[in-house]
């Protein structure tokens, strides 16, 4: 009676240190309905640690942080290494309203993809640097402003939201240095407008700005030789997410079991198959089965 009691105390002992640890996968692989894949992961150890600090998936929603604020990811495309970006403060076509800018940071491992327009809107024709000619003499050249991006501005510039503000074209500015300079700042103050617009795509009808692509893209690659580092495909291809672990942020694959291993799932498979355990599932029922059956043995 007495060796029974205290294996029940063991059984219970182990399920409750190891049935949490089983349950628990430290690393998604989706965010809301985006999948996530290497560099990008859901938390703290998961995915690339330089990607890590710059997108974090809170509540569902995966969110790109800079030191200008927090902008919703609209889609990943993994093909083309690109990450769309909405920023709340823009405006669009049906809604114009004031914004402190976008910048990037500087050390983080992203730049801007050539398809993103930044369109500077009701910027002071009179003070704002972009207008500012850099000639000896006053030639009335925008060197900030892209001259053929005019029929942006006119096009923006004829949105419900954006005429009712009764502004001319002539203070609108598609910004030219895209990738912002060497500090990646579009700080609007400085520069001396109430708003932007940013967008990524035409949609093929350049004159109708209600069915543009407003956002931002963002490229961004793997590491110095845009390698997919191949321990990871390895992972991912087997269940698992990529993720690092303190703290020397040596690479670990976590495992749909909870379980990290430092090659693939496939392994830790193959590991638990040795324990009878042919998936996490089937495990914890057996334990469960296990416990169930030594209860009702004893009673
Ligand atoms: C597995 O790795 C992740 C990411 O580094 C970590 O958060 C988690 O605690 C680890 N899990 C275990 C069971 O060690
Ligand atoms: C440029 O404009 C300023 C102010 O309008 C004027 O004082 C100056 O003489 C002009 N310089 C030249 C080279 O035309
Ligand atoms: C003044 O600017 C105009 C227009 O950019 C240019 O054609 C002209 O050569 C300039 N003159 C001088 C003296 O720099």
């Amino acid at each position: 009676m007495k060796t029974s009691k205290s294996f029940i105390n063991l059984i219970a002992l182990f399920l409750s240190i190891y049935i949490p640890s089983v349950l628990a996968q430290a690393c998604q692989n989706t965010c809301g309905s985006i999948p996530i894949k290497y560099p990008f992961g859901t938390g703290p150890g998961c995915g690339d640690p330089r990607f890590q600090a710059h997108v974090t998936c809170n509540q569902q929603q995966l969110t790109f942080s800079t030191h200008t604020g927090f902008y919703p990811i609209t889609s990943i495309d993994y093909n083309n290494q690109v990450l769309y970006i909405t920023d709340p403060s823009m405006s669009t076509c049906s809604c114009s309203q004031p914004s402190k800018g976008f910048s990037l940071d500087w050390n983080a491992p992203f730049n801007f993809h050539d398809d993103t327009v930044f369109a500077l809107l009701d910027c002071s024709t009179s003070s704002s640097p972009i207008y500012k000619s850099i000639g000896a003499n006053n030639s009335t050249s925008f060197p900030l402003c892209d001259s053929h991006g005019a029929d942006v501005c006119s096009v923006l510039y004829s949105c419900q939201a954006i005429s009712r503000l009764n502004i001319p074209d002539s203070t609108c500015c598609v910004y030219t240095p895209v990738d912002l300079g060497p500090s990646f700042e579009m700080d609007l103050q400085k520069l001396q407008c109430t708003a932007y617009s940013g967008l990524y795509g035409f949609n093929d009808q350049e004159s109708n700005p209600d069915s543009w692509k407003y956002g931002v893209a963002l490229k961004y690659k793997f590491n110095f030789n845009n390698e997919y580092p191949t321990m990871c495909a390895n992972c991912e291809k087997s269940n698992g997410v990529c993720g690092y672990s303190e703290p020397y942020n040596s690479y670990v694959c976590n495992c749909p079991s909870g379980l990290n291993t430092s090659t693939d799932c496939l392994y830790g498979a193959s590991w638990s198959n040795g324990l009878r355990f042919d998936h996490w599932k089937t495990g914890i029922f057996g334990i469960y089965s296990l416990a169930l059956f030594v209860i009702l043995a004893i009673a």
